[in-house]
């Protein structure tokens, strides 16, 4: 038997990832106008081409799925020939990159986007909390609820983002199940009080995701989708009454599909151990997050936990993570008051003890 380490190349579908070190996405609200990714993004992901993937920040596949302040989309020319730079300066550095496509639903504010966008949920249910915008912190929108009669254009949206992603060089796409954006809106029972097809049973309130997903893999291949998921995830304002029956078959339905990977972010939380979840119901790649160290993750590979293992924080102010993890070097703390701010500060500018090439 031969004993892989975090270092050595895995395929994961069409990906394939020189190193099991997998960059998580982050929102960095460094976009331009109109939602259009920049030369710092561009210089930001080519710092961090080490990894043996980035997921990219999430990124609205519509104007209305935008909830954050300067996020990113990929529904215009304008924002997919802005990513082919990003991508094309990553595949350079030889690294792969996929987008983590995030429709925001409830969690928005109109003042965050373009005119003549809405708001809108599974139902007609305010999120409890405030979003930030250029006047300071406001609370979310009341959405609402999209018709039943809207579903499939709201799908062909996210078929069409992943069509627009391959087009700007992506070598995949990401769904974001989770964080309460709007396919977790859909799963979880709280948020969503549908009496259609799309409401009530888990089969029910699974559907949007999987459908998007399915829609997804139609327009540019099985192998090159992947999904984010954490089940139970309370993050704004979700409540899901039985989160493993939810996710149970979520992970049963996407099994049947030869999907890149599913990407789990494992915390802990009283209703269930996701983990254990995912190991009995996915039967494909997986892809661990959370907290993680270099020992923690070597551990976890040594016992077939995961294909891979995605870092957030660590990529921050380590743009050469995978080097410093391998050279067992010392990392850098990152600033957090810099996090969402727009300019090159606390982004493009933490440094590198390696010379990523040449
Ligand atoms: C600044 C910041 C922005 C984030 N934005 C996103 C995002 O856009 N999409 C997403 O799925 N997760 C997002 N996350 C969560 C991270 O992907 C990751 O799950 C989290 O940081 C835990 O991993 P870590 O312990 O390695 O940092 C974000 C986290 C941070 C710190």
């Amino acid at each position: 038997m031969t004993t892989a380490t975090l270092f050595d190349p895995i395929r994961l579908g069409d990906l394939e990832l020189a190193n099991r070190i997998v960059m998580a996405p982050m929102t960095r609200s460094r976009a331009g106008d109109g939602d259009v990714p920049t030369e710092l993004m561009m210089e930001y992901y080519r710092q961090r081409a080490g990894a043996g993937l980035i997921i990219t920040e999430g990124t609205q596949p519509s104007a209305s799925g935008k909830g954050y302040i300067r996020t990113p989309g990929i529904h215009s020319e304008a924002q997919i020939a802005g990513w082919r730079r990003v991508t094309d300066a990553v595949h350079a550095e030889g690294g792969q990159i996929v987008l983590q496509i995030m429709h925001c639903g409830r969690v928005g504010s109109l003042l965050n986007k373009a005119p003549g966008t809405e708001t809108i949920a599974p139902s007609a249910i305010r999120a409890k909390g405030e979003i930030v915008t250029d006047k300071g912190m406001i609370p979310f929108d009341e959405p609402r609820a999209i018709e039943l009669s809207e579903i499939p254009k709201l799908i062909e949206e996210f078929a069409q983002a992943a069509r627009n992603a391959i087009a700007a060089g992506f070598d995949g796409v990401e769904l974001h199940c989770t964080s309460g954006y709007l396919p977790a809106q859909f799963l979880s029972s709280g948020s969503n009080r549908r009496t259609d097809d799309y409401g009530g049973s888990a089969a029910n309130r699974i559907r949007l995701a999987a459908e998007t997903i399915e829609a997804m893999v139609a327009a540019v291949g099985e192998g090159r989708v992947g999904f984010r998921i954490c089940p139970g995830n309370p993050f704004n304002d979700i409540w899901d009454d039985n989160p493993t029956e939810t996710y149970g078959a979520l992970l049963e339905r996407l099994s049947s599909l030869n999907l890149a990977y599913c990407h789990l972010i494992d915390v802990a939380n009283p209703q269930l151990d996701s983990l254990v979840l995912v190991r009995r119901k996915w039967r494909g790649n997986l892809i661990l997050n959370e907290g993680l160290t270099r020992a923690l993750a070597e551990q976890l590979l040594a016992k077939g936990v995961a294909s891979a293992f995605s870092f957030g924080r660590p990529f921050i102010a380590n743009p050469d993570l995978p080097f410093r993890l391998k050279s067992n070097a010392a990392l850098a703390q990152f600033d957090a008051s810099t996090l969402y701010t727009p300019g090159p500060r606390g982004y493009i500018d933490y440094s590198m003890i390696e010379q990523t090439k040449g």
